[in-house]
């Protein structure tokens, strides 16, 4: 099973008996501050657990944090970043005070090599939980390594994007990650912008 499971914040009052899962986030990443599950923890300069509105509907998860996210603490704060955050104001309007994003892994993979297996399996539990807790409408996955922790299929991105899976009590839409968009110019861009038009559309839901 992929890593979307149910709904945590559901049931009669909906939203306002969430603050205690605002709680257990909290602790969450506490713990993953000192974490050294594998050996990405003996390289990194910070833990980038995540960011934004820790009840948003809307979730993005991108691979893991490169150089910069690494001195800051903080996801996407880079090139990728700027870019992701300029089509989500043109194509959804939203700003990061509206949604949430996270890695699959946490710490920077060293020379932003790839992360190996066994680092996304010790890094698994905690998107799990951050997905659980936040327990977003959409989850937008950003290029391979996300669609491959979040929604099980042996298909590559180029083949998985351009529709929308429901997943348990969600819908997850794959799209390209960022970085891939800014080496691959306008035609990647313009699919990032249908997707993220898709993933609007989803959060209506209307699909
Ligand atoms: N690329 C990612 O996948 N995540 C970041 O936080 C930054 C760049």
């Amino acid at each position: 099973m992929g890593l979307v499971t149910g709904r945590a914040g559901g049931g009669p009052g909906g939203r306002e008996l969430r603050s205690p899962l605002v709680a257990q986030l909290v602790c969450l990443e506490k713990q993953a501050r000192t974490c050294k599950l594998c050996a990405l923890s003996a390289t990194r300069t910070n833990v980038v657990f995540g960011t934004g509105d820790p009840e948003a509907d809307l979730m993005f998860v991108g691979e893991g944090p490169g150089h910069d996210e690494d001195i800051a603490g903080e996801p996407f704060v880079g090139r990728s970043g700027k870019l992701l955050d300029m089509l989500v104001s043109q194509e959804m309007g939203l700003d990061r005070t509206r949604f949430y994003i996270a890695n699959v892994v946490k710490c920077r993979p060293p020379g932003n090599r790839d992360p190996r297996p066994e680092e996304v399996e010790s890094c698994r539990p905690y998107l799990q939980r951050q997905i659980e807790l936040i327990d977003p409408v959409v989850v937008v996955t950003l290029g391979n390594f996300a669609l491959h922790a979040v929604l099980e299929t042996p298909d590559g991105i180029n083949k998985a994007r351009g529709r929308a899976y429901p997943l348990g009590p969600r819908v997850v839409v794959p799209t390209y990650h960022p970085a891939f968009a800014l080496r691959g110019g306008g035609d990647v861009v313009a699919a990032m912008r249908a997707d993220l038009i898709r993933a609007k559309r989803a959060l209506r839901g209307d699909l």
